[in-house]
C-alpha cells in the first residue's frame, strides 16, 4: 500500500508540483536521503501538554533566529511572512511526515497544507479527504519511508508526534532535540510506544540564552 502510494505520489510530484525539487548539489544527488526528527521537547520529554498545549514553551529569539536560518523550512507558510521567509529557499529538508495529531493542529484552525513549500505526507488511517498538497498514508510508515529514502531529494524532516516518531524509531538517522528548560510532569512524549532501547551518539551542541538548547544526535 505505502509501495503504490510513494510512487503515484512521486509521480503527481514530478508532473505537477512546483514545489518538487530536484537535489541540487552533488552530496545530495549521491547520498541517501536522511530521516531527521526535529522537534520541540521539555526537561521531562514531553512535546506537548495532555491537551497538546505548547504554550508552556519559553520564546528564545536567539535559538529561533539560528533555527530560521538553518532550516527556515520548519517554519509553518503562515509564519513564513511574519519571520521574513516568504521567498526562502528550502535549506535541508524537502519534505515532511506528520501523524494524524500534529496535523490536526493545523486543521483546526483551517488549514488544510501547513507546510506548503514542501512534499507534506501525513499518517493516518481515518483521514479520507484533505488538500491535494497533502498526501494521507495510510500503510505501513517502516516501508513507506524505507522506499522514500530510495528516492532522489533532500532531507526528511519527522516533524512529529510521538505516536509516529514511536513507529518510525528504527527508521531515524539523526535527532535534533530543541530541549527548553521547563518541566510540566506529564503531556505527549517524544516516543510513545513499547520498551526499545536504539542508540543514539553525540554530535553537538549549543546552548542559547534562555537556557535551551539544540542537541544532535546521529543513530549508533
Ligand atoms: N514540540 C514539537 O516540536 C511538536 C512537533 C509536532 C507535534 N507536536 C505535538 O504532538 C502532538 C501530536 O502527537 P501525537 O503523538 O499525539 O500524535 P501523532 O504522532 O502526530 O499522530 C498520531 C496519529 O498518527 C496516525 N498514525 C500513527 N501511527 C500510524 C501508523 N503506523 N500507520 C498509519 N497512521 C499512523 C494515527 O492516525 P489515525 O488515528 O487517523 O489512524 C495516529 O492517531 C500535538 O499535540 C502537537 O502539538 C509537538
Amino acid at each position: 500500500m505505502g509501495g503504490v502510494l510513494l510512487r503515484r505520489s512521486l509521480r503527481q510530484r514530478e508532473a505537477h508540483d512546483p514545489r518538487a525539487s530536484t537535489p541540487n548539489t552533488s552530496e545530495q544527488r549521491t547520498r541517501m536521503r536522511k530521516l531527521i526528527y526535529y522537534i520541540a521537547t521539555t526537561l521531562d520529554g514531553f512535546i506537548a501538554g495532555p491537551d497538546g498545549q505548547s504554550d508552556f514553551f519559553p520564546i528564545d529569539p536567539d535559538l529561533m533566529a539560528a533555527m530560521n536560518a538553518e532550516q527556515p523550512e520548519t517554519v509553518p507558510t503562515r509564519l513564513r511572512a511574519a519571520a521574513g521567509l516568504t521567498d526562502a529557499e528550502n535549506l535541508r529538508f524537502d519534505t515532511t511526515l506528520m501523524g494524524r495529531g500534529t496535523y490536526e493542529l493545523a486543521l483546526k484552525e483551517g488549514i488544510t497544507s501547513p507546510y506548503a513549500h514542501l512534499q507534506q505526507y501525513v499518517f493516518s488511517r481515518t483521514l479520507t479527504t484533505t488538500d491535494p498538497h497533502v498526501e494521507i498514508v495510510s500503510g505501513d510508515p517502516v516501508a513507506f519511508i524505507r522506499q522514500l529514502k530510495q528516492q532522489p531529494g533532500m532531507d526528511i524532516w519527522l516533524c512529529g508526534g510521538g505516536q509516529l516518531a514511536g513507529h518510525l524509531r528504527r527508521e531515524i538517522d539523526e535527532l535534533m532535540i530543541k530541549r527548553y528548560p521547563v518541566v510540566i510532569g506529564a503531556g505527549i512524549p517524544v516516543f510513545a510506544g513499547q520498551f526499545d532501547p536504539v542508540g543514539f551518539t553525540l554530535i553537538g551542541t549549543r546552548t542559547f540564552p534562555s537556557g535551551a538548547t539544540v542537541t544532535t544526535y546521529m543513530r549508533t
